[in-house]
């Protein structure tokens, strides 16, 4: 239904000879505005949106990104009408349920970052579901943020750390930025390289707070629904010509 109102664009393809970022995150924002410019509810915004997802997801696979994090439901997003985060939930369910063997043959971990316990019953049972399924994949790990926040996970982090740290885990002496990552919820994951922010704004919006310090930006004025594969390859292909210096300089 939904793809109708979908554009279809061509262009370039990205080259995988050049550099290609191993960890992309995404800000799926836009739903919103995209349902209401057609006169429809919030809630087919966010259902159009899971189209997207699926492509964005095989296209990564096939490009052999190492690691896709979307940005699904945040720790501010609890501020929104019952009615829309009950339909988010009842979605993100539904999207497990009905996408997992397809995610699993295609060899995609379904990973999860975000304090999942605060989510309805239903939702964490799908995602250890999907989790455990696919764990042993080899393809693109899919992080999906659920009530994830930038501040919540790195008080989650220092709690954490504190526990280790009253047990004698850990000492003083150890605790450093490589240590401390190791107690974000994407421990032993790379940072994004590049973050891509469709729908206009130009904002971080509590993402990947500690992850971003050296994180490339894109940003477009396409709302989620309508952003496609070739939107991808067209930051893919932006990234590739920036020049990351990390604080150094070029020789
Ligand atoms: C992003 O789309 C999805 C979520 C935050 C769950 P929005 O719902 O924020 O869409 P806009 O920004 O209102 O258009
Ligand atoms: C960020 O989008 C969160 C997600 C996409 C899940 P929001 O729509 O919640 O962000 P703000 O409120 O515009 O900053
Ligand atoms: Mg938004």
């Amino acid at each position: 239904m939904f793809f109708l109102f979908k554009k279809k664009k061509k262009s370039s393809r990205v080259s995988i000879d050049k550099e290609m970022p191993k960890h992309i995150a995404i800000i799926m924002d836009g739903n919103g505005r995209w349902a209401k410019e057609k006169n429809l509810p919030r809630a087919m915004g966010h259902k159009a949106g899971v189209e997207t997802i699926r492509e964005v997801v095989k296209e990564c696979n096939r490009l052999g990104i190492k690691y896709l994090t979307l940005y699904a439901f945040s720790t501010e997003n609890w501020v929104r009408p019952q009615e829309e985060i009950n339909s988010l939930m009842k979605l993100l369910v539904e999207y497990l349920k009905n996408e997992i063997e397809e995610l699993h043959k295609n060899n995609v971990v379904v990973n999860h970052i975000g304090d999942i316990s605060k989510l309805p019953q239903k939702c964490q049972t799908e995602l250890i579901n999907a989790y455990n399924k696919t764990k042993n994949n080899t393809g693109v790990v899919m992080n999906l943020a659920l009530n994830y926040g930038g501040r919540d996970e790195i008080v989650h982090a220092v709690k954490k750390l504190l526990k280790d740290y009253e047990k004698g885990n850990i000492k003083l002496t150890d605790i450093n930025e490589k240590s401390f990552s190791n107690y974000l919820y994407t421990a032993g994951m790379p940072d994004p390289d590049l973050i891509i922010r469709p729908s206009g704004e130009k904002r971080v919006s509590n993402f990947l707070l500690w992850q971003c310090a050296y994180s490339e930006f894109w940003y477009a004025n396409i709302y989620w629904p309508d952003f496609t594969v070739e939107d991808l390859h067209k930051a893919i292909q932006d990234y590739q010509k920036r020049d990351r210096r990390f604080g150094g300089v070029k020789e």
